[in-house]
């Protein structure tokens, strides 16, 4: 992986790269810390070992994926406390254009953070908010690329995917990074700016609308037909007593 390039291509101003690690997340959450860390700044990983997801999920992991956490400083954007929240479907909006761009499969936002290639899951994004130096945001991805689920656990084998899987083809890891950098950088600013082609974007691409959803919301399950994702980033549902809308929660079941 050519960090130089890809330090040079966007607009990060500090990155690593780890062989191996715990999650590339957690690392970025103790880099925080300094506040004389130049960003944003970018923890890449070829391996982690303990990959973390929403909640207590995990993050399986094989060779081939890319795996990385950028530390974004808020303000370098201009982006309110009350927009974050949507940097996940931002992010998510961001993956999908370049996916799109490189692959004929089709590309969706599962809501709130993942993305889907011909209905399985191909990325996952993790957008965290360090207890420290805050205004610093933590947006994590883990991307399936060029790992095959064909050795995957086989409860993974039938609901993840990779572009490689997709297609057959071998993918340039740095360059799809790169892309994505860059991308994400345009994304940000238009969120940041209330640029409207985004909330349009996560519309269009949203998979589960039409669709008959179970959202678990800790509090209960609600059931309803999907209308899609509201420019503030909620999910609408079309439930017995009405529309109701969820800025939290699991998606359980999908009809
Ligand atoms: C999810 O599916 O709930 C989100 C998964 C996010 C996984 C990525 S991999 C890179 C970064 N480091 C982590 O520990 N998690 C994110």
């Amino acid at each position: 992986m050519d960090l130089t390039r890809l330090q040079a291509e966007t607009f990060l101003r500090g990155s690593e790269h780890h062989a191996e690690i715990n999650s590339t997340n957690d690392r970025a959450l103790d880099l925080c810390r300094d506040a004389e860390l130049p960003v944003p700044h970018l923890v890449l990983a070829d391996q982690q070992t303990s990959g973390r997801g929403r909640g207590a999920n995990r993050w399986w992991s094989s060779d081939g994926a890319l795996l990385f956490s950028i530390i974004v400083d808020a303000a370098e954007f201009a982006l309110p406390e009350s927009r974050w929240p949507q940097v996940s479907l931002t992010t998510g909006v961001t993956v999908c254009e370049v996916l799109g761009n490189v692959s004929s499969a089709a590309v969706g936002l599962k809501w709130p953070n993942d993305i889907w290639l011909n209905d399985r899951k191909v990325c996952g994004i993790l957008v965290e908010v360090p207890p420290v130096q805050r205004g610093r945001l933590v947006i994590g991805i883990g991307l399936n690329v060029n790992n095959s689920f064909a050795t995957a656990p086989p409860e993974l084998q039938t609901i993840a995917t990779s572009l490689g899987d997709e297609s057959g083809a071998e993918f340039d890891r740095t360059k799809l990074l790169s892309e994505i950098v860059r991308q994400l950088e345009v994304d940000l600013r238009r969120l940041a700016a209330n640029d409207p082609s985004l909330p349009d974007r996560w519309q269009s691409l949203c998979v589960l609308r039409d669709r008959t959803v179970s959202l678990d919301t800790s509090q209960q399950v609600v059931t309803g037909r999907c209308l899609g994702i509201a420019d503030d980033g909620a999910l609408r549902l079309q439930t017995d007593s009405g529309e109701q809308r969820f800025y939290g929660g699991v998606v359980r079941r999908i009809a």
